[in-house]
């Protein structure tokens, strides 16, 4: 490996089981030499497998419910305490959606649920930033990153209120990365990341399509769990030092793709049936 983040001090939310994103952005960190401490909701770490990523990776777990301000600044205390120091680096890799778990369509959401879902996914980075903040716990030219998908811009109707979530995690990412960009030196950025088979993921219906379409108009294929996080580590690490403010895609080129012929060729056998049945039928009668 290269080192990318010798010395490095972190946090990590989202890591639940191996098929999590934040779970290979943990492996992958400690292989480039970071220390970093692994949070989670306290039903999450019941729940999950956070023990053994944090044996893997000589970590320590501190409980966190992201939308609880005294849990995350207990947090950013414990962490700074346990790793000594400044953090260089947090990833924002939660995302929770009641109004999809219970199967409500979007155009008839349970409105608790849809704030609860934004409280989680999406107003929880804000949270997470303003505590990092206010403590003034975030080194000069760190970096934070929070995952996103790109139902943000383009319509996924099963993506339900994430969609929402997501465009407003997004402008977080903006309006809180101008503000610790220009106070205390520290980029922010959302990383638009491919469908992957996770926990969370496979809770949008129809998913598997989603992927397998995804696959076929990418002209690179979809970006897996760990090739995020590989992205996610070039973030972090002293090479990218003046990308702030972005959503950046990381989709196989997925995002500006119009058609592909590999998907062309798939609407055309079917189109081609659908013509054979339509004359079949035109000349019975
Ligand atoms: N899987 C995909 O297709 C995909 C695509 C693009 C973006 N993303 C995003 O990547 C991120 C990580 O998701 P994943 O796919 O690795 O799934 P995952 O289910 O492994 O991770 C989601 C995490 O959010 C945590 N979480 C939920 N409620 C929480 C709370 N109140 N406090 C703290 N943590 C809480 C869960 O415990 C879990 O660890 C999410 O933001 C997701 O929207 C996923």
């Amino acid at each position: 490996m290269y080192n990318l983040l010798k010395g490095k001090k972190g946090i990590i939310f989202g890591a639940l089981d191996s098929k999590s994103i934040a779970w290979k952005v943990a492996e992958r960190a400690h292989e480039e030499g970071a220390k970093f401490v692994l949070t989670n909701a306290p039903v999450a770490l019941r729940l999950g497998t956070i023990s053994e990523l944090a044996e893997k990776t000589g970590s320590q777990v501190i409980p966190a419910d992201a939308t609880s301000i005294m849990d995350l600044e207990n947090l950013v205390d414990q962490a700074m305490k346990v790793l000594g120091g400044k953090i260089d680096f947090v990833l924002h890799s939660i995302g929770m959606s009641v109004n999809v778990r219970r199967g409500n369509h979007y155009t008839h959401q349970d409105y608790n649920f849809t704030k609860t879902g934004w409280d989680v996914s999406a107003l929880s980075f804000h949270r997470v930033m303003s505590v990092l903040y206010a403590k003034n716990a975030m080194k000069e030219w760190g970096s934070v990153v929070a995952l996103t998908y790109m139902a943000a811009q383009r319509v996924f109707p099963d993506y339900n209120d994430m969609a929402d979530n997501k465009a407003y995690l997004e402008s977080v990412a903006r309006s809180f990365g101008y503000f610790f960009g220009r106070d205390k030196k520290v980029r922010v950025n959302t990383i638009s990341q491919s469908p992957t088979a996770t926990t969370a993921g496979s809770g949008v219906k129809g998913f598997d399509g989603f992927i397998a379409y995804a696959e076929k108009m990418s002209p690179l294929g979809n970006a897996t769990a760990l090739e995020c996080a590989d992205y996610t580590i070039s973030l972090f690490s002293d090479l990218t030092k003046k990308v702030t403010l972005q959503n950046l895609f990381h989709d196989g080129g997925f995002s500006n793709m119009g058609i592909s012929t590999a998907i062309m060729d798939d609407f055309m056998k079917d189109y081609e049936n659908e013509n054979v049945e339509e004359q079949k039928e035109k000349s019975k009668k």
